[in-house]
């Protein structure tokens, strides 16, 4: 399927799964030789991380905790600047090796609001690992964002994980909206 209709709105095909998972599988093995002989935690950011988390952690071989945050700042097609915590972090983070997976950066406004809530556990080390950055959305730069899947343009995406007003999270390829 090169294009599909999400709530009236086109888009068409930008990453297909087989290219998802060969990269997730590369990240997989990075992660593997940089944490070798430590124990992170893991920490998906849901809703959107879910299929990119289960992915990773198939590669990772690593002994390792997961956990999982919720926040909100999306309605529709952009960004409400406002991030709402639904429910909230692992409260044991203190001298842990954190990673948080997210799903995409686009403003990083989330991520922002997340790392100022891990740091405050005082863990080991933190590091973010996200399978979609938007360079161009960016508002200030984030120095954890050490992993990044793919660099994609200042376009709306849905797919693997990531939702239009609710609805394509099931979608097993990422599409750009046209
Ligand atoms: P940020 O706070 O602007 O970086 O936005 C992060 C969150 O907004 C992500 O975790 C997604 O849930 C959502 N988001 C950002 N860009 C897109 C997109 O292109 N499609 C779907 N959701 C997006």
């Amino acid at each position: 399927m090169n294009k599909i209709n999400i709530h009236q709105k086109e888009f068409e095909i930008l990453l297909e799964n087989e290219t998802i998972c060969k990269r997730t599988r590369l990240i997989g093995i990075q992660l593997n030789v940089d944490y070798e002989g430590r124990c992170p935690i893991f920490i998906g950011v849901l809703n959107g991380s879910f299929l990119f988390m289960a992915d990773l952690l198939k590669e990772v071989e690593l002994d390792c905790e997961i956990g999982f945050i919720r926040v909100a700042s999306y309605q529709g097609t952009t960004s409400s600047g406002e991030i709402k915590e639904t429910f909230g972090l692992p409260e044991d983070l203190a001298g842990k090796d954190v990673i948080i997976v997210e799903d995409i950066v686009d403003t990083g406004l989330t991520l922002q609001y997340i790392l100022e809530k891990v740091k405050a556990q005082n863990p080991a080390s933190i590091n973010v690992c996200s399978l979609l950055f938007k360079p161009a959305a960016l508002l200030s730069p984030i120095k954890e964002l050490t992993y990044v899947g793919f660099e994609i343009p200042n376009e709306f995406v849905v797919g693997y994980g990531l939702d239009y007003d609710g609805l394509g999270r099931n979608l097993k390829d990422i599409y750009r909206a046209i």
